[in-house]
């Protein structure tokens, strides 16, 4: 199966076998992403990383060998089999918010060359860790102690676990934590974290905390902690904050939408984008990096659709839309088309920056399909929140 970031890597021609750090490199140089010399180093720490995994295989702990020549065979090491390669190190990502740790953790996992690995929030996998816990006690009364067993169950899932947002606010979680991970360890399991917290301070300052110090000293001594200070939280920096819908169309809006089309692109060159749809060709004249910008003729004037506006929805994390006028009854095709662009944009979590006469819900308000129209302006409302500007594109 091809993944998002593989069909990435190849529009940015990638060569194949590359690592994290050529297509953090690769997605800067595309204008996707804006130069971060904090968020390049964590990207070689990932690299290296990723060099050390293949060919890596979790060390299956094998019972001690009995009697004396087992013995003598384990010292001399002729117990045969390949020698086993050291298990690579660990990476925990830590910083304030909207660094870009998850981000960069991804870009890695989406890249890591490892046969089982998964990839959770940290809180969900504890979760699930106590659910399978009591599973297993339920199941097995006779068990005096489930942690191992149940390290060496997630061992065999996943011998590459990444973890976003690493943090330990319960005591439930401050109890398992520490042999779990020890057995883990031990099972071969390679580790990479983000998280707003170094290693040394998760879980002080509380009763408890002095029992959680092993933990830390296991995380300490087996994942390399990697700090990430960038200046900027890339995620407030974004585009919140920023004008979507500006009414009416002409030289202000003109200058407006020039001035957003431009720090959406970050300084990526302008260039025209072309795009595949269905055999035929759809060419975004005006594209910068992240954004492509068009005339609302263009794009519900022609006979475009859904595919059409899907491949631009998937493409670009954002549009600018100028000149979105006023329909009526004589042109509800193009507000057909329209509803139908907007959907796909709402869908794709594409950020829409417009120029139109006038405020969404009397965009078109008579016609075939304008009660269809409803929605689209709801969602064209929504499109212009806070919270729906944070959302991350779907690719
Ligand atoms: N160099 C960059 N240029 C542009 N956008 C970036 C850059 N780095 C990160 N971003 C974007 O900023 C947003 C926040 O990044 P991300 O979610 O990775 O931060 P984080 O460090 O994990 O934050 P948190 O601690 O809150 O989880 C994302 O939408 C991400 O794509
Ligand atoms: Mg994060």
């Amino acid at each position: 199966m091809e993944s998002a970031l593989t069909a990435f890597a190849s529009d940015l021609n990638l060569p194949p076998g590359s690592g994290p750090l050529a297509a953090y490199e690769a997605r800067v140089a595309a204008g996707l992403l804006s130069r971060d010399p904090e968020q390049a180093k964590a990207a070689t720490r990932l690299d290296r990383l990723w060099r050390e995994l293949p060919g890596y295989h979790p060390v299956v702990r094998r019972p001690k060998p009995k009697g004396l020549f087992g013995g003598l065979k384990a010292r001399l090491g002729l117990e045969g089999g390949a020698p086993e390669a050291p298990r690579p190190r660990g990476v925990y990502m830590v910083g304030q918010v909207g660094r870009g740790k998850t981000m960069l953790m991804d870009l890695f996992f989406e890249l890591a060359p490892v046969e089982h690995k998964m990839r959770v929030h940290f809180h969900r996998f504890m979760q699930d860790v106590h659910k399978r816990l009591h599973d297993m006690k339920r199941a097995h009364p006779e068990l005096t102690d489930p942690i191992p067993p149940l390290a060496h169950a997630i061992a065999q899932e996943a011998w590459l676990l990444c973890f976003d947002e690493f943090q330990v606010n319960d005591i439930a979680d401050a109890m398992v934590l520490g042999r779990l991970f020890e057995y883990l360890f031990a099972d071969g399991v390679v580790v990479v974290a983000t998280s707003n917290t170094e290693p040394q301070d998760l879980f002080q300052n509380r009763p408890g905390a002095d029992a959680f110090r092993p933990f830390i000293a296991i995380i300490q001594r087996e994942v390399d902690t990697v700090v990430l200070d960038s200046p900027r939280d890339y995620r407030r920096g974004g585009m919140r904050g920023m004008t979507t819908w500006i009414v009416p169309p002409g030289p202000d809006a003109v200058q407006e939408l020039d001035s957003i089309f431009m720090r959406l692109a970050d300084g990526a060159p302008i260039r025209p984008v072309t795009l595949e749809v269905m055999g035929r060709k759809l060419v975004a004249t005006v594209a910068a990096g992240p954004v492509a910008r068009f005339t609302f003729a263009d794009l519900c004037g022609r006979p475009l659709g859904a595919g059409d506006y899907l491949a631009l929805a998937t493409r670009f994390p954002a549009l600018v839309l100028e000149d979105i006028p006023r329909l009526g009854p004589d042109n509800f095709d193009v507000a057909r088309r329209f509803i139908v662009l907007v959907d796909t944009l709402y869908e794709q979590k594409v950020k829409l920056f417009g120029s139109a006469e006038d405020q969404p819900d009397a965009i078109y308000q008579k016609g075939e399909g304008a009660q269809a129209f409803e929605r689209t302006a709801s969602r064209l409302e929504e499109m212009q929140s806070a919270a729906y500007l944070d959302l991350p594109h779907l690719s």
